[in-house]
């Protein structure tokens, strides 16, 4: 690794402090250098507040003159909640400014960078650029398609079950995979479920760790209003935001407005095959400015998701133990397909230890738009 990218590489470790605290504006670290020595850092630390080069700029001063600006994303140009950050850095006195990849936003999108350029400051652009994209994949995402990013979690055993032939599923993983799955909620602007897992197992769907206040909205997709008043989800819908996403002209109007007086929003959508369309619910989420979802189950909507191609991202955390049968169910339910041909290749696979448990991550390989 050389110099310069062990400087991206702080800037990364910076932005990504802010994780889950962001959207809808994307993770951004900044490190300032003079004289081979860091002389300001700074993070994004949450939408509303002063972006990364700000901080780092403040951090680092006077030094700031003829200093490299290392940063994650390109340096905005227009005034948004706060000030161009392209002017600070001008009035700085930065002579260099590295960064790692250009601002998907039509609102930057290299304007950023012409701005630096015209008042005479190097630029140079792509340092450690796959690693920039991956942070803010979410932010990417949306911003070209106004569609949220899907993540697909399942837990399941070595042998892929998410629970015993006779239904018993709590727990495979231990708890140190089910913390980290609170910290995966606390990352995302929603959480869905299909109605089967909200009658099977009434979760609660929330962020459940120590000084965490996220309450990403929760989604469960629901034709006809099947959830119960008594579930847990209905009952807390006045402190967490709870969205049941049916089909249009499938809900009984008495129990719309008993859930919506109980706090639950009801969203109305077009039906695909009698269910819920899923393009039709990312469209809505998209337009109410949700960047990204937590798909947490169960099995039939996971197929569904799949079919639809709405997934983006699979973290599948593997318990050290096999269960076995040939009716205990797998993360995927379904019909599934015939021929191997026809398999989802995946790709861009990591993994780590999470307590006893595996989690391994991956990308769907999707087909090239034509
Ligand atoms: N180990 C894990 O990681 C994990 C995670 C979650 C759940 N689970 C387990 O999975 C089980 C529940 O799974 P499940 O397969 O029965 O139910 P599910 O996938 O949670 O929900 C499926 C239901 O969602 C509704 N739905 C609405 N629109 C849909 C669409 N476009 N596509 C698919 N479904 C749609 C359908 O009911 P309507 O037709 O009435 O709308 C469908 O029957 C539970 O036992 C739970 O414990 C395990």
């Amino acid at each position: 690794m050389t110099e310069d990218t062990a400087y991206m590489e702080r800037a990364l470790e910076l932005a990504a402090m802010a994780l889950g605290r962001t959207s809808p504006n994307p993770l951004v670290g900044a490190v300032v250098v003079r004289d081979g020595e860091i002389v300001g850092e700074g993070y994004h630390q949450k939408a509303g507040t002063p972006h990364a080069e700000i901080h780092a700029l403040r951090q680092a001063g006077e030094k700031a003159k003829n200093a490299v600006l290392y940063v994650t994303l390109e340096p905005c140009c227009h005034y948004g909640k706060t000030p161009p950050c392209t002017d600070a850095i001008i009035r700085a006195g930065i002579k260099k400014v590295v960064v790692a990849v250009k601002d998907p936003n039509p609102l930057v999108a290299g304007k950023g960078i012409q701005a630096l350029k015209d008042a005479g400051i190097e630029v140079s652009l792509g340092m450690l650029e796959a690693r920039a994209r991956r942070l803010n994949e979410a932010f990417f995402k949306y911003m070209v398609e106004r569609r949220p990013f899907v993540t697909l979690k399942a837990a399941m055993s070595l042998d892929g079950k998410i629970a015993t032939s006779s239904g018993d599923s709590k727990w495979i993983t231990g708890a140190e995979a089910r913390a980290y799955v609170h910290r995966l909620r606390a990352e995302n602007d929603a959480i869905m479920v299909g109605i089967g897992t909200v009658l099977a197992d009434d979760p609660l769907l929330t962020v459940r760790l120590p000084g965490e206040d996220r309450k990403p909205l929760r989604l469960v997709v629901d034709s006809g209003l099947r959830i119960p008043l008594t579930s847990r989800l209905v009952r807390t819908a006045r402190e967490v935001p709870t969205v049941v996403a049916a089909v249009k002209g499938k809900c009984q109007a008495e129990k719309k407005e008993k859930l919506e007086s109980a706090g639950v929003e009801v969203w109305e959508l077009p039906e695909k095959e009698g269910r819920v369309g899923l393009c039709s619910l990312l469209e809505e989420l998209g337009k109410r400015g949700v960047l990204s979802v937590l798909l947490e189950g169960g099995s039939t909507l996971n197929a569904a998701a799949l079919a639809a191609g709405i997934v983006d991202k699979f973290i599948f955390f593997y318990a050290p133990k096999i269960i076995g049968g040939k009716g205990a169910p797998g993360p995927f339910g379904g019909t599934g397909i015939n021929l191997l041909k026809d398999a989802l290749e995946v790709a861009e696979l990591s993994w780590e230890r999470i307590g006893a448990d595996l989690m391994l991550v991956c990308y769907p390989v999707k087909p090239a738009k034509e």
